[in-house]
């Protein structure tokens, strides 16, 4: 414990703080009640955007294909997105390889996501909670790619889904996955 506060007082002293970026020191550590009530907050939140997805997209699949299910992909999440924003929490996924880069993390998923990067679906990594840099409580989760997401991720996609993808997403890095991949982190930030 002294020994952190020694290391935050000497990187605090090194990294002088940039102007615009607030200088309050927060306070860097969870108690347990704190981690344990938002490790499952994140993941009710985390939740209802998982499942809402995956049963819209499995349900547009077999209606109409994959090609018709892209946007699906797109309008969901931001509908979700836009509901717990209500509550004052962010919501997003992201990936080092995004599809959409408007779906850029904030910066404290990055080191996570680094991490997690060799995981695997059968030895997944758990979800983890932290203090950000700016104060706020970040939960992030693994987001493995199942046999439904390689329809529009993986290697082989059929050549109708690629051209819509290239249309849509110019910048598309989002394929080359197979099942059982990272595909992303989901992450969710309250205010404390
Ligand atoms: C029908 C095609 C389709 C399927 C199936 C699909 N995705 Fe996506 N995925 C997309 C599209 C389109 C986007 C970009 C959405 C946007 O514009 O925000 C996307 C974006 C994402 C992102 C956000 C990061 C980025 O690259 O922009 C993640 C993470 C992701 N998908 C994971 C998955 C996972 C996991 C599955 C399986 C459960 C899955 N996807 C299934 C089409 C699909």
């Amino acid at each position: 414990m002294l020994r952190q506060v020694c290391i935050s007082f000497v990187v605090g002293l090194l990294v002088p703080s940039c102007a615009g970026v607030p200088s309050t020191h927060h306070q860097s550590e969870l108690s347990e009640t704190e981690r344990a009530e938002y490790l499952r907050k994140g993941q009710q939140t985390a939740m209802s955007l998982k499942k809402d997805l995956v049963s819209e997209l499995t349900a547009a699949i077999s209606r109409g294909g994959p090609v018709q299910a892209i946007a699906v992909c797109k309008d969901k999440a931001a509908e979700i997105t836009q509901a717990v924003a209500k509550q004052g929490i962010r919501i997003g996924r992201t990936s080092w390889k995004l599809r959409n880069p408007a779906n850029q993390g904030p910066p404290w998923t990055q080191s996570v996501m680094e991490g997690w990067k060799t995981t695997r679906l059968n030895t997944p990594s758990p979800a983890q909670v932290m203090v950000t840099e700016d104060g706020k409580i970040g939960y992030v989760e693994p987001l493995y790619t199942q046999p439904l997401c390689v329809n529009c991720h993986g290697v082989d996609l059929k050549p109708e889904v690629s051209s819509q993808l290239k249309k849509l997403y110019p910048q598309d890095q989002a394929t080359g996955f197979h099942a059982g991949d990272l595909r992303g982190v989901l992450w969710v930030e309250f205010d404390r």
